[in-house]
């Protein structure tokens, strides 16, 4: 319950919407292709992708961040069925995109569950994983949100995140256990997070 209500917060803060828009706007416009948001929690990047044209469904392992995802998407009139999932057991090539926001770095075992992310991709399809850089430090933060050129609704998101995260991210060598595949890096949120798209021949 308290992380369902925590994280529907942060997804209504300015910067946290922003950087997750840009991370979606990766990938191609869905066209009703199946788009699958893993650890989806209250469903931002799911609603953005379903805004992009896809299919979309959410899955966490938190029964109320998916009450809460349900009851926002409805409230706006977005069709996404939102379910109870675990990372680590996805059926495999079962979806044209899967994205994972902030999973990575809470999952106990983190190349387990970027196996199994990869494993649910159909060939031709990607993956996209955001999370939090080596950047991402509380002086960091700060020095951003001092510069004053974020969105200010809600930026205190963005000490708390930082200060979570700091010193626990998620390395890029990570991407290496997928073998042949390149994850492509783009810079978010003035190089705090990352958006990797790692797609599948
Ligand atoms: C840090 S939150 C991120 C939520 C959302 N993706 C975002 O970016 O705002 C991590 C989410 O992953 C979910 N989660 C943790 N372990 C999981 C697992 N094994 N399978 C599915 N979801 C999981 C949590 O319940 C939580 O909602």
């Amino acid at each position: 319950m308290i992380a369902a209500m925590l994280f529907s917060w942060l997804q209504g803060a300015g910067f946290y919407h922003d950087l997750h828009k840009q991370a979606v706007e990766l990938l191609p416009p869905g066209n009703s292709k199946f788009w699958l948001d893993v650890g989806s929690g209250p469903g931002l990047v799911s609603r953005l992708a379903a805004q992009r044209g896809y299919q979309v469904m959410g899955i966490d392992s938190d029964a109320p961040s998916i009450q809460a995802a349900k009851l926002i998407a409805g409230s706006q009139g977005l069709s996404i069925d939102f379910r109870l999932g675990d990372a680590y057991h996805l059926p495999s090539e079962t979806a044209d995109v899967i994205s994972a926001a902030s999973l990575l770095a809470v999952l106990p075992d983190r190349e387990k569950g970027l196996t199994s992310l990869w494993r649910a991709v159909r060939s031709g399809g990607s993956l996209l994983i955001i999370e939090p850089t080596d950047q991402m430090t509380t002086e960091n933060a700060e020095k951003l949100i001092q510069q004053n050129d974020l969105p200010r609704k809600r930026i205190e998101g963005l000490r708390m995140w930082a200060s979570a995260r700091q010193g626990n991210i998620v390395t890029p060598a990570i991407f290496e256990s997928l073998g042949t595949a390149t994850a492509k890096f783009t810079p978010l949120l003035h190089g705090l997070v990352g958006g990797w798209v790692i797609s599948k021949a």
